[in-house]
Order: C-alpha cells, then structure tokens, then sequence
C-alpha cells in the first residue's frame, strides 16, 4: 500500500464498464426534474471524473459529446495509461487522463462543471472521502452539477458480514490479490453450502453468494479487499457534501426521483406532509430497503422559479420512445413498486414520440396532444421516462432514418476501436452516440457482428462470425444452456446476424452510430 491510495489496492487492475448515470445529459434531467437549472452543455462545458479507473465512462461520454471537456484522474498508472491509449486511437482530442491521487491534483485544473465519481466514495479511506470533499469545493463551478454513487443503508446491512468474511479469509491467504479473493470466495461457498448459522439466518445473504460467482475476480477484489469500505446512510453523505457548502439535488435512475414510484402506498403518507429532503429520502431508504444510490449534488443550486422556467432552461432535451415495438400497457417493475402506464394520454404520446424525438416544447405544442393542461403533459413524459416508456436525449435522433443501404460503416473511431477490442469480450459494450450524448450498450456478441459486417462487409458474414465465436471459447446459450452442437451453432449464429441487421442496425443508424459508407 502507498501513501497515495490510502489503503486502495493497486495491485489489481479495475474491470471496464460504461455506466450511463454519470452522462451529462442523464444528471441535468434529473436536476431539472427537481427545478434545478442545471448547466448548459450546447456550447463548450468541463467534466471531471475522479477514480475513472479503466476510463470507458470518460472516454465514452468525450466521444458522444465533442463539444465538451472531459479529465480522468486515477491514482493506478496503469489504469491511466490504458486510457491513455483508447484516447490516441479513438482520436479523442477533448479527453485526458491523470495518474495522481486527489490530494495531488494539478494546481491548474481549473472548475468543472461536472464532477462525477462512480465506485470511489464507498470505497476510499476518510481521508481520502475529505480530500474529494476538498476537491468538490474547490473545482466544482458555481450550479455544477457532482454525481457520486455510494453502497446505502440499511440494504447492506444484512450483506455487510459477506464484505467481512471475504476481506478476513483473504488476508490468511498466500498469493496476489485475484488469488486470495478467490480462495475467500470458495470459503464464502463453502461455508453457505454447509449451512453455517449466519446464512441460515439470512437467506438473502446466501442466495446472494450465487450472484458474486458470476463477478469477474478482479471486479471482486476492489468491491470486497479495500481496508476502508463502507456503507453509508443517505444523512450521512449528504451532512459530509453539505458541510462542502453542495446541497443534494436528486438521483438516478430517474425513477428515484418519484416517491410514489420507490414505496409502497402504504408508507406514502409522510412524503404528503413533509417538504424536508433528508427526511424523505431516508424515509425511502428504509421502505425500499436500499443497497446502493445515485445521488446529485449541486453548488449553489440555482432552483427554478416556475414550470415555465423548465421550458427556457433545459429545452435542448429531447424525448423520444425508449425503443421500437413498446406497446400499452406498459408495466414496468421497479424494485419495491410494479407500475402500470396506460390510457388515452400516454396512447397519443407513444405515437407522437414514436416519429420524432422532440422538445418539451413542441410536445406541448403538438396538434394531436392539444387541450391537454402543459402540466399534465409535462408530469407525463417525466413519469414516462422514470417507467422506461420515454429516452431523454442531449440532442435530436433521427427516428425516420433512411434506411442504410450497400455496406455499413461505423462512424467514429473511437467506436470503431471499441468494437475491435471489446467485441466478444463476455461483457457488454457502449458505443458512443453524439445524438444523445450518451453510450448505448450492445451485447458483446451483437459487437462482434457489428464489428464483422463493418469491417469486412456482409458476404460470408454468418460464417466469420461463427469462426470467431468458436475461436473465443465463447458459448451461445440456449434455454440457459451452452449449445455444443455445431449445426445448432451455427443456425442460433445465422438467425442472431439476420435480427442484428433487420433491427439493432436501422437502430444504431438512428443514432449516428452507423452510417452508409461512401
Ligand atoms: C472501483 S474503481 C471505479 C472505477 C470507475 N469509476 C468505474 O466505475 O469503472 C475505483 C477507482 O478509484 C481509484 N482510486 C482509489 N483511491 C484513489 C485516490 N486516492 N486517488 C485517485 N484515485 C483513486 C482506483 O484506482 C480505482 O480505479
């Protein structure tokens, strides 16, 4: 361990991951759906990602949103200089990594305007969690925006003695870090198969051992080894926040936002007579027992002074239907509530938003939806997007596309250098949309065909797919079982490419991911 990451193993490195929250398109919406004015990001705007590890939510969000400027910082070299090569071949100008611990930032870096840390806060010793405090104050632009997602109680409480275990049998064993946390791993196993008394007594904790043997060992070691993890109340983030002078704004996914969509009815009663903040997301915490959150904080949060104000504010949002083929009733179980959308208003918004994306405003103003009071209209779209009927985007996608005709390319390099390194890598993969701002993440085997018809056009497609699959140890699962025999192979491989063009691909043309090549 070094002075620098405090107690932060370094020995291991992090697992890529592209994680949406931390967009800047997903954290203004969810400002503003709190009458927060968040900041504008049309023109140029500065984001700054602390413990950006392997760097794919940095170097996503910089390729889907040119216009801004984006800085990782990390306390592993290695993890900066990956980064550093994804930046060079994805030809990203406006993105730059850091190899420094947060007390060591360079003295010119300047304000963000957004600060995001994802998988850090929980993680890092106290005082590390002041340094970032340090960090908020001091780089974070007046109504900047800071994302930082944390392990919550009470829903670790009854998981916090795996966390223990694992940490405790790991340190008895020999070898590097992956090696130990697999050892605690099948300890872990062992023990739950036996029916040692605390697992008996939590039957959540033991089922959820089956979960962590799916986790990559490298995923686990930095979740479970780390001396200072912890799991805090929502109180207690936003009291340290708060005494950097940020006030808690809202969370993500958006549907946290809507109390009536996180608890069941019968706890509803206190969010009717009460306005303070603490209160109620506590109160939220504990009815839906919550295990990790998403939460927003702003300095100098500058609260919008009516619905109107929205319209001016944040009216380069773009809503369209989450994806094609959606259909009423919609329900949509989210966690502790399954709801239900439906009716004539929802029917014509659907339809409205199925053939273009559009403004709040020229909702409002759509022929089809008149004679419908704006609030209603507006608390619509908002509660659609928190049940996944509705997408908000940075910016216009083209929903009538014309179709993609002769061979396909992939527009960006850096999507071009993502599918050629991460396609059937056995976990998903995030290409990065200027039309949304934001990544859209792809099954690994979806890449790969992607990544084949692109690269080498559509003759022979189904077969060099298949070769590839067969080369990579991958398996294709059917009815939860691995497919071993190769005619059956090679039919789920023909039918997986024919859906890929017939559906995923007009998809990604939408999005400016894909293009008819010149
Ligand atoms: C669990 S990883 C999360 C990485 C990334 N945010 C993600 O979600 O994929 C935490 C990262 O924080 C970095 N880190 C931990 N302590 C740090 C410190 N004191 N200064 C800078 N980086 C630190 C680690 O090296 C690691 O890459």
């Amino acid at each position: 361990m070094t002075a620098a990451s405090a107690g932060y193993i370094t020995d291991v490195d992090y697992i890529p991951g592209f994680y949406p929250h931390m967009s800047p398109v997903a954290m203004r919406y969810a400002a503003s759906l709190n009458r927060v004015v968040p900041p504008a990001t049309e023109k140029r705007f500065r984001y700054l990602e602390l413990g950006c590890g392997l760097g794919r939510s940095l170097t996503t969000l910089a390729a889907a949103n040119p216009q801004g400027e984006f800085v990782g910082v990390d306390v592993n070299a290695n993890h900066v200089a990956a980064i550093d090569k994804d930046i060079a071949t994805g030809e990203l100008a406006n993105a730059r990594a850091i190899a420094c611990d947060f007390a060591t930032l360079p003295k010119d870096l300047g304000r963000f305007d957004f600060l995001a840390l994802h998988g850090v806060f929980s993680w890092v010793a106290p005082e590390v969690r002041q340094q970032i405090l340090e960090v908020a104050k001091s780089h974070l632009a007046p109504g900047g925006l800071l994302l930082v997602s944390y392990n919550a109680m009470p829903g670790w409480a009854h998981l916090q003695p795996i966390r223990g275990i694992l940490r405790q049998y790991a340190a008895l064993r020999q070898g590097d870090t992956v090696q130990r946390i697999r050892d605690a791993l099948n300890y872990l196993v062992f023990i739950r198969d036996k029916k040692a008394k605390y697992f008996e007594d939590n039957p959540r904790a033991a089922a959820y051992v089956d979960g962590l043997l799916k986790q990559d060992l490298r995923y686990l070691a930095h979740e479970y080894l780390n001396e200072h993890w912890t799991s805090f109340y929502f109180s207690e983030v936003a009291g340290m926040f708060g005494s950097a002078g940020l006030a808690f704004v809202g969370s993500l996914p958006i549907h946290t936002n809507f109390w009536d969509l996180c608890v069941r009815p019968e706890f509803q009663e206190l969010f009717r007579t009460t306005s303070n903040r603490l209160v109620t997301e506590s109160h939220k915490d504990f009815c839906a027992n919550t295990a990790f959150r998403w939460d927003i904080y702003a300095t100098e949060p500058r609260v919008m002074q009516s619905p109107e104000e929205r319209l001016k504010q944040v009216d380069d949002l773009y809503f369209r239907v989450a994806r094609p083929g959606i259909s009423l009733p919609h329900q949509v179980n989210l966690g502790v509530v399954t709801s239900t959308v439906q009716g004539p208003l929802y029917e014509t918004l659907l339809k409205v938003l199925s053939k273009s994306s559009l403004r709040l405003s020229e909702i409002l103003k759509d022929k089809s939806l008149k004679g419908n009071p704006a609030a209603d209209l507006i608390r619509a779209v908002d509660a659609g997007v928190a049940m996944g009927l509705f997408d908000v985007t940075a910016g216009p996608v083209k929903i009538t596309a014309k179709p993609l005709k002769g061979s396909v390319a992939v527009v960006s390099p850096f999507n071009r250098a993502v599918l050629a390194s991460d396609s059937l890598g056995g976990r998903p993969v995030a290409l990065a949309s200027v039309a949304t701002g934001t990544g859209h993440t792809l099954g690994d085997f979806d890449a790969a065909i992607l990544h084949e018809l692109t690269s080498e056009g559509p003759d022979g497609l189904v077969q060099r797919v298949d070769a590839r699959l067969t080369g990579s140890g991958r398996s294709l699962q059917q009815e939860g079982k691995p497919v071993t025999d190769t005619t059956a192979r090679q039919q789920l491989v023909e039918s997986a490419c024919a859906a890929f063009t017939d559906t995923s691909l007009p998809q990604l043309a939408q999005l400016g991911i894909v293009a008819t090549a010149d």
